[in-house]
């Protein structure tokens, strides 16, 4: 055991990672912690360090694919209160990395304050959407950051201002650090404004990818400026299977646990769709999901 002993009484060891991520998918941590607070977060990441273990961090587990063989290494969940706080500061909104976005939307809703409501309906954590730069309807996250609190995988606190931050397409440079917390611009708004726009970006997004089986978004980038689901789509694959995995009907980027889905039925999909665009369209998707093996 790489840990010391208050650690090691808090550590859990081979937890199921599938109950943890929105594909219902996957095989066991070696090592899985939940830290309390900062400086538990802190002290685990020194020990890891030392011991020279694999590091992931967990969010709301809603854009990763676990490998069924499992991980070896220490998985860390951001849930405890200490990382879900939340706050506003004149019309910014501070939050903590592993608050859920809805609950993010709820709060900024009951402050009065708009410019998050295009996020409704995206299943992550703050700290998992800023990292990929999560969007919707043309927008992004990363528009509205002004600051980032981050460890390094040492422990060691940074401030990122928005100077040094780099947003791209489903991409930032925040890789490389753990997401604490985030600074987010928003705007005083009418309540029932912002509860209108809520609506509607909910029955858009229902209407477009209404799926009600366990899945993990949208699985491939688009493209360019084309959807990767319309060309999976022309590719005539919706509603082709293969073991538990089927890819929707509704739309082509998702692929549908449909309850007994393993790790490698999915990748075997994502090769299919892939061979497929590429042969048609001479286009190399490049998967949105991360894959964790
Ligand atoms: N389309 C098809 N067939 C399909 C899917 C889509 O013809 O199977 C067509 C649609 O009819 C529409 C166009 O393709 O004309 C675009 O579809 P959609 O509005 O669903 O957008 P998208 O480009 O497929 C992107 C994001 C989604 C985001 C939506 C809405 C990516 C990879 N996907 O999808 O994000 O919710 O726009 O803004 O950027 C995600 O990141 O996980 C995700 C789902």
């Amino acid at each position: 055991m790489p840990w010391s002993e208050s650690l090691s009484k808090k550590i859990k060891t081979k937890v199921n990672l599938a109950g943890y991520t929105s594909f219902k998918i996957g095989g066991r941590a070696e090592y899985f912690f939940e830290p309390k607070n900062l400086k538990e977060l802190q002290q685990v990441l020194v020990s890891a360090k030392q011991a020279g273990l694999r590091v992931f961090i967990l969010g709301a587990g809603s854009n990763i694919l676990v490998s069924q063989a499992g991980l070896s290494g220490l998985v860390i969940r951001l849930s405890s209160k200490d990382f879900r706080k939340c706050s506003c500061l004149g019309s910014c909104i501070v939050a903590g990395s592993g608050l859920k976005l809805n609950a993010l939307i709820s709060f900024s809703k009951k402050k009065n304050l708009s410019g998050l409501e295009f996020l409704v309906g995206i299943p992550g954590t703050l700290g998992g959407c800023l990292m990929g730069n999560a969007g919707a309807w043309g927008k992004s996250i990363g528009e509205l950051v002004k600051q980032v609190g981050v460890l390094d995988y040492n422990g060691k606190l940074k401030l990122l201002t928005s100077k040094q931050l780099k947003f791209a397409y489903r991409k930032s440079n925040l890789n490389k650090y753990i997401i604490i917390w985030a600074k987010l611009k928003t705007h005083a708004a009418q309540k029932k404004v912002i509860v209108v726009k809520i609506s509607q970006y909910l029955l858009r997004r229902k209407q477009s990818q209404g799926n009600n089986l366990p899945n993990a978004g949208c699985i491939f980038k688009n493209p360019g400026q084309g959807s990767a689901g319309r060309l999976i789509d022309i590719c005539g694959l919706k509603g082709k299977a293969e073991g538990g995995a089927v890819i929707s009907k509704l739309h082509a980027n998702f692929i549908l646990n449909t309850g007994n889905a393993k790790s490698k039925d999915v990748l075997s999909l994502m090769d299919l769709m892939r061979k497929r665009v590429k042969e048609r369209f001479k286009i190399n998707l490049e998967p949105e999901i991360k894959i964790w093996e």
